[in-house]
C-alpha cells in the first residue's frame, strides 16, 4: 500500500547507506519512519539491512519522493553535502513550525543562512560513529554504532528545546548515539580536516584506508597535509594541534583499515559529483581569505578534482 503522507514521526531524506541504516534502526524500534528519495521508488521498498557480521534482515520501508499532503516534524538529512539544497528546496515548504532538521553531512558551507524557514530548528551532527556502506543499491551493511556529536550553530551548552531532547533519547535508543556538545564547531573542523586528508589520499592512491598506511608516499603526504593546517587552525582560533590531528588520522585509518572512503566509492561508481568542494575547498577558501598558503592542499585538491573530471566525464 502506498504511503499516506501525514502518518510519519521521522522523515529520512536520502536513501543511501546512512539513510537506509537509520530508517531500519527507527523501524526496528517501532518508530514510524519514511524514506524520502529523489526519484519515485517502490512504495514500500524492499530493503536489506545487515548488521556487520550478522544475518541480513529483509524489511519493507515506506518511501516518498514528493511532499504532497505531508507535514514534517523531524527531518533527518542523510544525503551527500552537495544534495542538501535539493532536499531543503523540496521539503522545507512542509516543515511544521518548530520542526527539527538534522544534518548528517561531512563538510561545511552546504546550508545558506536563510535556506530554512525561520521557525525550523537546524542541528548539526558530526558523524564519526554511525557508519554504513551500500553492498548493493538496496542492501546496507552497518559497520559501527558508536557515539556521534550533535550541536547547533550557536554552540548552545544543552539541547535547545524539550523536543530536541526527546528526539535525542529516541535516536539513542535505536542505536544512533547522538551526544550533545557546545563544541560542535571544533568537532566539525577536526572531521573536515581528517576527511580532507583521508578522502583525497584514498582517491589518489586508489586504496582502502588501511592501504594508505602501507604506502610510503601516502604516509608522507598525510603528515604534510596535517602540518600545513597548523597556521590555518591557529588563525581560525580552533583549538586543535596538528600532532593530535595526525594521531587521530592514523588512528582512524587503523580502525577502519578495510573501509573504502566514500569519495573513492563515488569515484569508482563513475560519479562526477564529490564532497571535496564541501571539505577540501572549504579549508582552501578559509586559507585564501586569511592569506595563508597551503600548496600541498591546493595540489591535492587539483589532482583529485582532475581525476574526477577526466575519469568520470561523460
Ligand atoms: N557512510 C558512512 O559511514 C558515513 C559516515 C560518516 C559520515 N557520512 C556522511 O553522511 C552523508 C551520507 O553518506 P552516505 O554514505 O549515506 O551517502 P550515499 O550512500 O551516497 O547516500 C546518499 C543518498 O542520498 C540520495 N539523494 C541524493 N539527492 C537526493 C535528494 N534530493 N533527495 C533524496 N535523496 C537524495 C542519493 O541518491 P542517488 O544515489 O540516487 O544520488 C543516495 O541514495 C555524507 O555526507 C557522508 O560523507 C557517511
Amino acid at each position: 500500500m502506498a504511503s499516506s503522507a501525514a502518518q510519519y514521526e521521522w522523515h529520512v531524506a536520502g536513501d543511501g547507506a546512512i539513510g537506509m541504516a537509520l530508517a531500519y534502526r527507527l523501524h526496528h524500534h517501532d518508530e514510524r519512519v519514511v524514506l524520502l528519495s529523489r526519484e519515485r521508488q517502490d512504495d514500500p521498498a524492499e530493503l536489506l539491512y545487515e548488521p556487520f557480521g550478522e544475518s541480513v534482515v529483509k524489511w519493507s520501508c515506506p518511501t516518498m519522493h514528493q511532499p504532497e499532503g505531508c507535514s514534517i516534524q523531524r527531518l533527518l538529512v542523510t544525503t551527500k553535502a552537495y544534495s542538501v539544497m535539493e532536499v531543503i528546496e523540496r521539503w522545507s515548504p512542509v516543515l511544521q513550525a518548530g520542526a527539527r532538521v538534522y544534518f548528517l553531512q561531512n563538510g561545511a558551507g552546504f546550508l545558506p543562512d536563510d535556506a530554512l524557514p525561520a521557525s525550523a530548528v537546524p542541528l548539526f551532527v558530526v558523524n564519526g560513529g554511525f557508519t554504513a556502506f551500500r553492498a548493493e543499491r538496496r542492501h546496507v551493511v552497518q559497520t559501527s554504532m558508536k557515539p556521534v556529536w550533535i550541536g547547533n550553530e550557536a554552540g548552545a551548552p544543552v539541547p535547545t528545546t524539550a523536543s530536541v531532547e526527546a528526539d535525542l533519547r529516541v535516536l539513542d535508543k535505536v542505536g544512533f548515539h547522538a551526544r550533545w556538545t557546545a563544541d560542535i564547531a571544533r568537532y566539525r573542523w577536526e572531521k573536515i580536516c581528517i576527511n580532507a586528508i583521508v578522502n583525497a589520499q584514498a582517491v589518489i592512491h586508489e586504496t582502502t584506508n588501511g592501504g594508505l598506511l602501507e604506502n610510503d608516499q601516502a604516509r608522507l603526504d598525510i603528515r604534510s597535509m596535517c602540518d600545513e593546517l597548523d597556521p590555518l587552525l591557529a588563525a581560525m582560533s580552533i583549538d586543535l594541534s596538528v600532532d593530535h590531528l595526525h594521531e587521530a588520522t592514523i588512528a582512524l585509518l587503523r580502525a577502519t583499515a578495510t573501509n573504502v572512503s566514500s569519495t573513492l566509492q563515488d569515484y569508482r561508481r563513475g560519479s562526477t559529483r564529490h564532497e571535496l568542494d564541501r571539505i577540501n575547498l572549504v579549508l582552501l577558501e578559509q586559507a585564501r581569505s586569511l592569506g595563508i598558503d597551503m600548496p600541498v592542499h591546493e595540489d591535492v585538491h587539483a589532482r583529485v578534482t582532475g581525476l574526477f573530471d577526466r575519469g568520470n566525464r561523460g
